[in-house]
């Protein structure tokens, strides 16, 4: 009998205990190489949360930021924090977060990205994902700076704003890891 429930909460609604549960569960998936940047990226907007009873097996983020792109300061929903508990992958649970967070995206902003972990990037591509072919950058304190490391990693979901995925794509500026 599947026991599973997903939930979609703000960050401002979800008990402290919640959300404890869910850095404990992303410091587990991600084998302590979750830093408190990384945590704190997690905050502020949506996230989609699968339970099985008490245990939280399930996370993703959805929260917003602007990427510009082609003169424009596009309205992005960025996908933050994927993570399912190692034990039960690849019985859907995944992709029913991506799928929840997807829905509010679509009917919140003008496009979604994410940057994908090497796991991840079969995952999303799954999904309709499309990773971007331009060069990446981001808005620092200091200028644009290039972030070509990450120019393999990023993907998008098209949504409503036109998009040259050759074109550059940069992101607003935040400590810890730009993208
Ligand atoms: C990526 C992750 C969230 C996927 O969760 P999941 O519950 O296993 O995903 P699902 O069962 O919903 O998979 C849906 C589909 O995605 C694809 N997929 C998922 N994991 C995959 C993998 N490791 N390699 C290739 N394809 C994968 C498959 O097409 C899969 O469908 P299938 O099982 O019918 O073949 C999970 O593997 C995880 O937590 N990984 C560690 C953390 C991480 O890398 N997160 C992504 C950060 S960007």
């Amino acid at each position: 009998m599947n026991t599973t429930t997903l939930v979609l909460a703000h960050t401002g609604q979800l008990d402290p205990a919640v959300l404890a549960a869910a850095h404990d569960l992303l410091g587990r998936v991600f084998e302590g190489e979750l830093t408190d940047h990384d945590w704190e990226h997690c905050l502020g907007g949506m996230h989609a949360l699968i339970w099985d009873g008490f245990e939280l097996i399930g996370h993703a983020s959805l929260i917003q930021r602007r990427l510009l792109h082609e003169g424009r300061a596009l309205r992005t929903g960025y996908v933050e924090g994927v993570g399912v508990r190692a034990d039960v992958r690849r019985r859907g649970h995944g992709a029913a977060l991506m799928t929840a967070l997807e829905q509010v995206a679509r009917d919140a902003y003008e496009v979604a990205a994410l940057g994908a972990s090497d796991e991840g990037a079969d995952f999303y591509a799954a999904r309709g994902w499309h990773r971007w072919q331009g060069p990446t950058s981001a808005l620092t304190p200091a200028g644009v700076v290039r972030t070509a490391a990450e120019d393999d990693c990023i993907y998008v979901l098209p949504l409503s704003a036109p998009l040259d995925l050759h074109g550059e794509l940069t992101c607003d500026w935040r400590e810890g890891d730009t993208w």
